[in-house]
């Protein structure tokens, strides 16, 4: 009811499909009620678990990719609600379980819990339509699933406590240079360098995508050393996959891969 979800085949011999997950509340902006994110967890949950799929791309409309969490469900709530029911805990935690690269391709507004689902991501691509904020302090709260602790990670201290404290947003140019996001393109040909970047994928060995994954994202949790211990041993576990033999040999034989994702 609240996101269209869709298979897109690979293109390539052997190559996986990607899912395609768009967010559909378009009078309220995308903004992100509990429905909208149970049914993001269900089908987030359906891809990671199929062996079809190697990557899932989340977006949203033209003019919003989501402007944040549903102000009219949460306005009356007291504490003791918010506490009891952790707002903003529902299925949040489920993007960052999923074990594939999930792609954020973002138009238009990317604001409060909409810019946060984005950042849960693991790369952003964006139209040079989209504005991203945190705009939460209007409202006499602040960002509640990740906001405050991910932002300065992607952007740094300073531009983090600007967009959280002063609520202004800030474009698609600033938020490449800021590293928020990792490349910029026309709105028009959003939907295409998405659609590339999942294809890239696609093409590559299942295993080693989500090893990737799993490595970088250790950076943002373990120190240096513990970072680069865990990368060096998921590296030397790939020396174990079918996958790892089959690149190597079909690069010397100057020919494609055909990888089995074993
Ligand atoms: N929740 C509920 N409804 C929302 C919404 C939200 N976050 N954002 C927009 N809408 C609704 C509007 O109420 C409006 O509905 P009606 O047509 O029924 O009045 C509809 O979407 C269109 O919005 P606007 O008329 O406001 O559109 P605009 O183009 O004039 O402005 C906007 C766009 C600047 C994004 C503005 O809608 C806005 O400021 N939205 C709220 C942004 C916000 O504060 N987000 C943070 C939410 S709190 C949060 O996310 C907490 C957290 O950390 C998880």
């Amino acid at each position: 009811e609240n996101i269209l979800v869709e298979t897109r085949a690979g293109t390539g011999e052997g190559a996986l499909s990607y899912g395609w997950i768009t967010l559909n509340r378009p009078k309220a902006l995308n903004a992100l009620n509990d429905a909208l994110m149970d049914e993001l967890g269900a089908a987030l949950r359906a891809f990671d678990a199929d062996d079809g799929i190697a990557c899932i791309v989340v977006t949203g409309s033209e003019k919003a990719f989501a402007a944040g969490a549903d102000i009219s469900m949460m306005s009356t709530f007291d504490y003791a609600q918010a506490y009891r029911g952790n707002l903003i805990s529902r299925n949040w935690d489920t993007l960052r379980e999923v074990r594939k690269p999930v792609i954020a391709a973002v138009a238009g507004f990317a604001l409060g819990g909409g810019c946060e689902l984005a950042m849960t991501c693991d790369l952003i691509i964006a139209a040079d339509s989209a504005k991203f904020g945190q705009p939460e302090i209007k409202l006499g709260i602040i960002p509640g699933a990740g906001g405050t602790q991910r932002l300065p990670r992607s952007v740094g201290k300073s531009k983090a406590m600007d967009l959280a404290l002063t609520a202004r947003m800030m474009d698609a140019a600033e938020a490449e240079r800021s590293g928020l996001v990792s490349r910029v393109v026309p709105a028009a040909e959003l939907q295409a360098e998405a659609d590339k970047a999942a294809q890239a994928m696609c093409g590559f060995s299942l295993i080693a995508l989500m090893a990737a994954k799993e490595s970088v994202n250790r950076a943002y949790e373990a120190p240096l050393t513990e970072g680069l211990l865990f990368e060096r041993r998921a590296f030397h576990a790939l020396f174990a996959t079918d996958d790892q033999k089959e690149g190597m040999q079909a690069f010397l034989q100057k020919r494609a891969p055909k990888f089995t994702h074993r």
